[in-house]
């Protein structure tokens, strides 16, 4: 367990992360074998990079607003809110996608970053959530379960999970 000074908090993307975002995102591609060459964008203009991220933007057809799971000048994380589901989204996908990045994994980030994604879902104005994750991420499960989720069936080849929003989600 890394300790912080500060509890981490879901923020809109800041400039304030720079040298640990580009960090954790970077290991986290290299682990995963994916690409890192859309990072180089990023450390050129981290400015641009994050100011093109803020706010509500139209992605995955839908309006989606972006979160860091951010402390001091720590990156955690990112959560997205999709505000509304399409018929591919409501199959697989849901409102909400997150990552933590490898410094911080199993330390119960992600678990306490999905509660407080489920606030600012509730501050959207929804009521119920769709998560859905893939059948053998465990981990990624037991967060969703954590956080209240109910299971409703598997579709292309994810497990869905409804969280209904009552007026006690956590902050
Ligand atoms: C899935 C992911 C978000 C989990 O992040 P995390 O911060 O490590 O998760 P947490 O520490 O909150 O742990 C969640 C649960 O997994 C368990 N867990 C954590 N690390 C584990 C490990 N190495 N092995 C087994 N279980 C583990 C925790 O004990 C916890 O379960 P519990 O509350 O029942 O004890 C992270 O691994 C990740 O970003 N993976 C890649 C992207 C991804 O899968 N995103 C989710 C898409 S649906």
């Amino acid at each position: 367990m890394i300790r912080l000074a500060e509890s981490p908090r879901l923020v809109l993307p800041t400039v304030e992360v720079r040298t640990s975002y580009l960090v954790g995102e970077q290991v986290d591609c290299l682990l995963e074998g994916r690409p890192t060459e859309w990072l180089d964008a990023a450390s050129a203009d981290f400015a641009e990079f994050v100011a093109a991220r803020r706010g509500v933007l139209p992605r995955w057809g839908v309006p989606s607003t972006l979160f860091w799971y951010v402390s001091g000048e720590y990156y955690l994380g990112t959560l997205v809110v999709r505000h509304e589901l399409t018929a591919d989204l409501a199959e697989a996908g849901g409102h909400i996608g997150y990552h933590v990045v490898p410094p911080w994994r199993g330390q119960g980030h992600a678990t306490r970053m999905l509660t407080a994604g489920l606030a600012e879902c509730r501050r959207l104005g929804l009521d119920r959530v769709l998560l859905t994750c893939e059948t053998d991420n465990e981990r990624s499960r037991r967060a969703i379960l954590s956080n209240g989720g109910v299971a409703d069936g598997r579709r292309r080849g994810e497990d869905r999970f409804w969280i209904e929003l009552g007026s006690d989600a956590a902050a």
